[in-house]
């Protein structure tokens, strides 16, 4: 029954499972993004993973691919309609409204969160229907200084993690709200001339949100979207200077970027800045990291005016960059100790004994064979676990009330020692341990 089970039931299409081969390199990953954020002022959020359905048709767009066609959406027991979170930052700015966070007289808040998103896209490699985001969000800084602290903050995070050369950044800047209403006017103008070409989708995106018609990936109209307005030739003086104060931050940090006139993000909240970082190692999904301003957001849901940017990245790509040897490194988690015994009144003095160690070492890693087999076998999984040393609790050690050590990856010695002196030697010798 229990086979059957196994071979009919597997995870949600496009879900994965992050199995123990590959779940301490996630939790390395997931310290060094904590240590990033923590080292540039930003505190951790936890939000639920299920939010109601109109804050992201509110935030993120009904207009979007995302709200029209990917949310995972149910009504619950009491018919309020509920959605998995496709993203983070509308939960961040229904949070800081909710508690507070974004009075206006409050100081500026700098949020970092990390978790996983749900999106019903087609899988494949680099897009899945569960993925998990680290991101950051700002609260109350409507300067491009703090828009230019995001870039060198993630080219930082590329630095630390050995892929900088993997990455390039995409910059754009979509003006502030009265240049989108004028680039919008241009784009509506622009498609209605060029109305034949439109295929369904595009005519009906003409009438709510022709932004988004430059978000289709149908071959047949990327030549007309690649001529179609730019936004940034309708900046206006306030939002040309904005960006280039940020370029001007950019360059003097020599921080490379492109200019990409066609970057609009897929997400409707944005306005002035948006940027991406991109690599050619990541096949189609090429977008690692993504974000941008969204300075209209708080007051739109009901908050004072309230300037925000912020950006996320998609760790499962990320590993993709990181590799293979960075994803199946699980040295920090082997154990120091492989406790082995034979006969029940060695077992129970030897599970004492490692309850001993365990408390004046908590950070010990400690295996206990816990099974009857012969020491042969035993010591064959001692072997096997990684572990530096072999504890040995037979009938000798036993009546001289010792231990035996015996190392398994070096050319020394077995011996028999007091509990104290093997304390102190594993105080000397067990210095490196994993820190999270
Ligand atoms: P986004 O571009 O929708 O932006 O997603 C950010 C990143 O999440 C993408 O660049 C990608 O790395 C990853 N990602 C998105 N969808 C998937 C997927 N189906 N499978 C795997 N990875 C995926 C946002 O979500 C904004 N909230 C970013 C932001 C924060 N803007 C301002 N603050």
């Amino acid at each position: 029954m229990a086979t059957k089970l196994a071979s009919t039931l597997q995870a949600v299409r496009g879900m994965n499972d992050i199995l123990p081969s590959y779940s301490f390199a996630w939790g390395k990953l997931e310290a060094t993004l904590r240590q990033l954020a923590h080292g540039y002022g930003y505190r951790e959020i936890r939000c639920p993973l299920l939010e109601p359905t109109a804050l992201f048709k509110r935030t993120v767009g009904e207009g979007t691919d995302i709200v029209s066609k990917e949310m995972y959406s149910f009504d619950d027991y009491s018919g309020d309609s509920l959605s998995l979170r496709p993203e983070g930052t509308a939960s961040c700015v229904r949070a800081g409204l909710q508690h507070g966070l974004l009075r206006q007289q409050q100081a500026v808040q700098r949020l970092w969160y990390c978790g996983p998103m749900f999106r019903h896209e087609r899988p494949q490699k680099g897009r899945y229907r569960q993925f998990y985001q680290f991101g950051v969000e700002v609260f109350g800084i409507k300067d491009p200084f703090i828009d230019a602290e995001l870039m060198l903050m993630s080219a930082q995070l590329w630095q630390r993690l050995g892929i900088r050369q993997k990455v390039s950044l995409q910059l754009n800047s979509l003006g502030s709200a009265e240049s989108r209403r004028q680039h919008r006017a241009a784009l509506i103008t622009y498609f209605t001339e060029h109305q034949t070409q439109l295929d369904a989708d595009a005519k009906a995106k003409l009438q709510t949100n022709p932004l988004r018609i430059l978000d289709s990936k149908n071959p047949a109209l990327q030549t007309l979207i690649k001529q179609a307005p730019k936004p940034l030739d309708y900046l206006d003086a306030d939002s040309l200077a904005h960006f280039n104060a940020l370029r001007g931050v950019l360059d003097s940090a020599k921080l490379n970027y492109e200019i990409n006139p066609h970057l609009v993000r897929g997400l409707d909240y944005y306005g002035l800045t948006v940027f991406e970082w991109v690599s050619d190692d990541l096949g189609a999904q090429s977008t690692v990291c993504a974000g941008g301003r969204y300075d209209n957001l708080v007051e739109q849901l009901g908050g004072n005016p309230t300037p925000a940017t912020g950006f996320a990245i998609g760790l499962e790509r990320l590993m993709l960059l990181l590799g293979e040897d960075y994803m199946a490194d699980n040295t920090d988690v082997l154990p120091h100790l492989y406790l082995i015994a034979v006969g029940e009144s060695a077992w129970s003095h030897g599970l004492v004994l490692a309850e001993k160690l365990r408390t004046q070492l908590p950070q010990l890693r400690l295996i206990s064979h816990c099974s009857e087999r012969s020491f042969k076998q035993q010591f064959k999984q001692a072997d096997k676990s990684g572990a530096r040393w072999a504890l040995i609790m037979g009938e000798d050690e036993r009546a001289k009330n010792e231990i035996g050590l015996k190392y398994l990856r070096e050319d020394k010695p077995q011996c028999s020692l007091s509990v104290e002196a093997l304390i102190d030697l594993l105080k000397k010798e067990t210095v490196n341990y994993a820190t999270f």
